[in-house]
């Protein structure tokens, strides 16, 4: 068989891969966390340059979350909570989308709460998401995106060794704006 044959992922969608880093856990994220995920999408700041709208209330958030084992059976997503180890405070969200068996690639995306941001936490976290698809995975490509005003995403992009592809002029309405977004990859050179 060509080893460019379709990836068997089957194994990874039937025990939610836990991912480690020397401060961070990222787990499965779940209903339990609805109270921590609303801190941070009810934040206007944190949320400007995300896809999904402000939340208003925690049912939002319970909205969200309960999808979250829908797109988990479909194979369509994987979203882990990110968790501090030392003392399992939740710090925020990150997933793995756009998996394509076929063409060997997938999509990160990430949110911290602000309290957190400038630890280097995401970097972190990022770094171990991109060696888990590469050598855990066996994907080929991990790609992410960010509007073109989101400095600190691309860092993080740029801190992982990815490099900037592309970049798509009013490709997405957020809060109602059009706006351009930074594609970024990073492909296996194994
Ligand atoms: C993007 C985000 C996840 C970064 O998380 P973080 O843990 O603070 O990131 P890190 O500390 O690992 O790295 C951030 C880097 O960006 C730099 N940075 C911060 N703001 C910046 C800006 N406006 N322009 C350029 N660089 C910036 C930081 O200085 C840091 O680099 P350094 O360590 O070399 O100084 C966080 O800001 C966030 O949750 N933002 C809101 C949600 C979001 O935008 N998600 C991404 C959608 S694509």
């Amino acid at each position: 068989m060509s080893s460019l044959a379709p990836l068997d992922l089957s194994p990874f969608f039937e025990t939610h891969p836990i991912l480690e880093t020397e401060r961070l856990l990222l787990r499965p994220i779940t209903v339990d966390d609805a109270e921590e995920v609303f801190a941070y999408a009810s934040d206007p700041i944190v949320s400007q340059y995300m896809i999904f709208s402000t939340h208003q209330t925690i049912e939002d958030s319970l909205a969200w979350l309960r999808n979250v084992p829908g797109e988990f059976a479909r194979k369509e997503r994987m979203n882990f909570g990110i968790v501090r180890k030392s003392d399992k405070k939740f710090l925020g969200a990150s997933s793995f989308h756009h998996i394509s068996q076929q063409h060997h690639n997938l999509e990160i995306g990430y949110v911290l709460n602000r309290a957190f941001w400038g630890q280097g936490y995401m970097t972190e976290a990022v770094r171990e998401m991109i060696r888990f698809a590469f050598e855990e995975m066996r994907m080929h490509r991990v790609a992410a995106r960010c509007q073109i005003a989101n400095g600190a995403s691309a860092k993080v992009m740029e801190r992982c060794g990815m490099s900037r592809e592309a970049t798509f002029c009013e490709d997405e309405v957020i809060h109602g704006e059009y706006v351009s977004n930074h594609l970024y990859a990073i492909v296996n050179e194994r």
